[in-house]
């Protein structure tokens, strides 16, 4: 693991889940790596039994990760729901690893997934060298989430087709899954379930059947409260992602984060900070992921073209693109934003000297 872009949460958070797992002595259901309480430590972040600190990946209700922690211990899945960018896959990324040591049984739903995604396929030069045998079966990543008692996640559920997304169903209500073919089934093991998420802005492409939602426990996922918990969470990952791309992050970046935060907030909500002025949203969402890659490009532009402290400039070019997503329509909010707020704040006068040069 010495130059890997994107380490496996269970693989960059190996030490903490060691040193939680060796002093946790809660109940655990069965085939869990760590109890329920452990697991919610390792998400929130906290100490161990031994005092060893265990930092924070996700920010935000305390309860909210409880209640997704102990849907996973019952028969019921657990489906992650909310807009883009509300650390839907991140969650749960980390309750997996956290839950069953291993994140990495993922099926990306999208409108070509295949049946085979969430049963099974076949290795054809076998099948048609041998015929049909358990080795020419190739599972797929639920399957083998059933066979070692592990959890299965389930990417943008609602973007697989319908039919498909119904093979599921009897996997989660039955705990089996049938392979006529070899005339057997797999049995799922113990500590099985699915993590699904999905993502609320594009309902609509394929909702799931009340038959498949009868069997998830749903938990909506917020935006941040408030501008204080969303700078929190950008400065927490830009520190983490600038730590992976041999960045610098430091507390120097504190104020262009809040700035980046606070231009996403004002035009996310429509209305400026203090509440005075009303301003047109534009059309793309503007997630708390967004920010987090303004100011990430930002800081790989000051560390590689300037002297590493993120300024306007710096981040202009990221703003401008996070929220000129259409070239007509949100040029003009851009434009309008630019006029009647950032103008009249004497200490932004650089950022709209910035903006005002790309534009
Ligand atoms: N409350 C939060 N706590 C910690 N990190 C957060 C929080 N909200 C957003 N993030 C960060 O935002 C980034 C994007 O999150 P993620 O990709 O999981 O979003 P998503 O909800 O799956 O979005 P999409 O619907 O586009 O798939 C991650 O890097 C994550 O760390
Ligand atoms: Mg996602």
């Amino acid at each position: 693991m010495t130059d890997v872009l994107r380490a496996h949460a269970e693989q960059q958070y190996a030490g903490e889940l060691a040193a939680l797992a060796a002093t946790d002595d809660r109940p655990k259901p069965p085939n869990w790596r760590l109890s329920p309480w452990a697991v919610a430590t390792y998400v929130l972040g906290g100490e161990t039994g031994d005092g060893t600190p265990v930092s924070p990946k996700y920010l935000g209700s305390r309860r909210l990760v409880e209640v997704a922690i102990a849907t996973l211990a019952t028969d019921r899945a657990l489906l992650l729901l909310g807009v883009p960018g509300t650390a839907k896959t991140w969650l749960s990324e980390h309750l997996a690893a956290a839950i069953s040591g291993d994140s990495t049984q993922l099926v990306q739903g999208t409108s070509g997934t295949p049946e085979e995604a969430i049963r099974y396929g076949w290795n054809y030069a076998r099948l048609l060298a041998e015929g049909p045998s358990p080795k020419a079966l190739v599972a797929s990543p639920v399957l083998r989430a059933m066979e070692t008692g592990g959890i299965a996640r389930i990417e943008e559920l609602t973007r697989i087709p319908s039919d498909v997304q119904d093979a599921l169903i009897t996997v989660l209500s039955e705990k089996t899954l049938p392979i006529p073919e070899l005339d057997s089934e797999v049995q799922a093991r113990a500590g099985f379930n699915v993590i699904a998420t999905a993502n609320d802005r594009d309902r609509g492409v394929n909702d799931l059947s009340a038959a498949l939602k009868r069997r998830f426990n749903v938990v909506v996922l917020p935006l941040p409260d408030d501008a204080e918990a969303e700078v929190e969470i950008v400065r927490l990952r830009v520190e983490q992602l600038g730590r992976s791309l041999r960045l610098p992050a430091g507390a120097e970046h504190a104020d262009e984060i809040r700035r980046v935060v606070t231009v996403f907030r004002e035009l996310r909500d429509g209305v400026t900070t203090d509440g005075r002025t009303r301003i047109k949203s534009p059309s793309g969402t503007l997630s708390t992921a967004e920010a987090i890659s303004v100011v990430t490009n930002g800081i790989a532009l000051a560390t590689h073209f300037g002297d590493g402290v993120v300024r306007a400039d710096d981040v202009a070019a990221g703003l401008h693109g996070a929220v000129v997503k259409d070239p007509v329509q949100d040029r003009i909010v851009w434009q309008e934003y630019l006029e009647t707020v950032v103008r009249e704040r004497k200490p932004w006068a650089d950022l709209y000297r910035a903006c005002r040069e790309l534009a």
